[in-house]
């Protein structure tokens, strides 16, 4: 089949390379300049295991290819996938400029009388009713009537996006026209994956419903991680004990600073703004993101407290991306945290393994300085903050890290560091909820002359 692929970005590039190799002619329209320059070479402008290699294989055998002109690409596929951003706006609810767009140049395609239908799927997040409401634009257009719409939200999860993709929990399509649900699913038969069908509403409720909850348990867990400070249990064995239940599992149990990312916080506020407009309340996803602000803010907060001001403190952050293996800094953790940092008066020198991570951040905070490794963004520091649990960090040389630290604290907000290691080469380390290195404990020791002098 030709499929057209609109935006190259996590989620388009990732299904026009799947696609393409499955044996499809994938045609990808992407609009910024240099991405397709970099698209064009074979290249990937974006970090995802494995994806390289995908592009290049089938960029090289002319299954995949690369353009700006959606007319020319849209008008010979059978189905064109809509894979652009739909980021947040300053009100919470998602701007749909780029979505419109697309939709515009679609309508724009001649009317297909004998060569068949064309099929517009929506792999976007997008506001409940915007299928519908994509439906009814292509059918009051004569030209664009031919077109058929499908809600096919996807759920990869960048660091693993084509795992994922192979691998998927579940096909969601929505829409009421059996011969587009067809011909969709046999675009995706190869894969072997479960299909779900549904009307186009609820898979697009079925997306916000999906992440909403997955971030409900972060900000579940990380509240009981707090609690568990305060009563001295351990997050750690509670979210073992609870995650053992067959009916709540293991999944997004881990505490820590919370979640960030270019789905999560969006998509919340986007379900948030949809309640908003429907005149009901939504006071348990408003809780859920009101905790997760909170625990972004948690450790510089904490530090501020310990030290009692961070005015030319310097500080290390180790990590930069909303998780690791990708390479996305959209709504990371650590943004919030180096505006916080920095707005204290802190001095931070960041390192991720990440480049484009850093230079990212770097636009958006100048005065940060990075770092080339997690030693040389230590140097001379007087806190380590570990924002993301890339695996590098825990596998680094300690006694080597007391040497070149001016006060050795860790504070480990993804509990991904040994804290024993830690404390046995001279730092002081605490993580989040965790019984043994509790924020607390951290806290109820800088009194003590113990605490005096290890920090100093
Ligand atoms: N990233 C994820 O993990 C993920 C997972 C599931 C769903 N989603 C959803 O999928 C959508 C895309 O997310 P993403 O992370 O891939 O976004 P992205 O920003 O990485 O990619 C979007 C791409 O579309 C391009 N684009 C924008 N307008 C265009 C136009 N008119 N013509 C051609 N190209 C255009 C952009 O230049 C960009 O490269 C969003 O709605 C997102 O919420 C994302």
């Amino acid at each position: 089949m030709r499929i057209c692929v609109v935006g190259a970005g996590y989620v388009g590039l990732v299904t026009a390379a799947v696609i393409a190799g499955l044996g499809h002619q994938v045609s990808v329209v992407e609009n910024h300049p240099a991405k397709l320059a970099v698209l064009r070479r074979g290249e990937t402008p974006i970090y995802e295991e494995g994806l390289p290699s995908l592009v290049k294989d089938n960029f090289r055998d002319g299954r995949l290819t690369f353009t700006d002109d959606i007319g020319a690409a849209a008008e010979k596929a059978e189905a064109v996938f809509i894979a652009v951003g739909t980021p947040s706006q300053a009100d919470g609810s998602p701007d749909m400029a780029s979505f419109y767009a697309v939709r515009d140049a679609l309508c724009q395609l001649p009317y297909r009388s004998n060569a068949g239908r064309r099929l517009a799927v929506v792999k976007s997040t997008v506001p409940i009713g915007t299928g519908d409401a994509l439906h009814h634009f292509f059918q009051k257009n004569a030209a664009s009537r031919s077109w058929q719409v499908i809600s096919n939200p996807e759920f990869l999860r960048q660091g693993t996006a084509l795992y994922d993709t192979y691998n998927a929990d579940r096909i969601i399509i929505g829409t009421e026209e059996e011969d587009a649900a067809h011909l969709l699913m046999k675009i995706y038969a190869p894969l072997g994956r479960p299909v779900l069908l549904v009307d186009r509403r609820s898979a697009e409720m079925i997306k916000y419903a999906a992440n909403t909850f997955l971030a409900a348990k972060i900000s579940f867990i990380n509240e009981i991680a707090c609690l568990c400070e305060q009563v001295g249990a351990d997050i750690g064995a509670v979210a073992r004990g609870m995650g053992m239940d067959a009916r709540i599992g293991h999944a997004f149990l881990r505490a820590g600073i919370g979640f960030g990312g270019s789905c999560f916080p969006k998509d919340l506020h986007a379900l948030l703004s949809t309640g908003q407009e429907a005149q009901l309340q939504l006071p348990m996803i408003t809780a859920v993101a009101a905790v997760n602000h909170n625990q972004n803010l948690l450790l510089p907060r904490f530090l501020s407290e310990l030290y009692g001001d961070l005015q030319g403190v310097r500080v290390c952050l180790w990590g930069l991306t909303y998780k690791p293996g990708t390479d996305d800094t959209r709504d990371a953790p650590a943004l919030a945290v180096l505006a916080e940092l920095t707005g204290r008066g802190a001095q931070v020198t960041a390192y991720d393994p990440q480049v484009k991570a850093c230079w990212l951040v770097k636009q958006q905070f100048p005065a940060v300085a990075i770092a080339h490794d997690s030693y040389e963004a230590a140097a001379r520091s007087e806190a380590i903050i570990l924002l993301t649990e890339w695996p590098e960090f825990a596998h680094l040389n300690w006694n080597r890290l007391r040497h070149q630290v001016k006060r050795p604290l860790v504070l480990d907000g993804r509990n991904c560091l040994d804290g024993s290691v830690v404390e046995a080469a001279g730092f002081s380390y605490a993580g989040i909820g965790q019984k043994r290195y509790s924020l607390k404990r951290l806290q109820a020791r800088t009194g003590s002359a113990e605490m005096g002098v290890a920090l100093s």
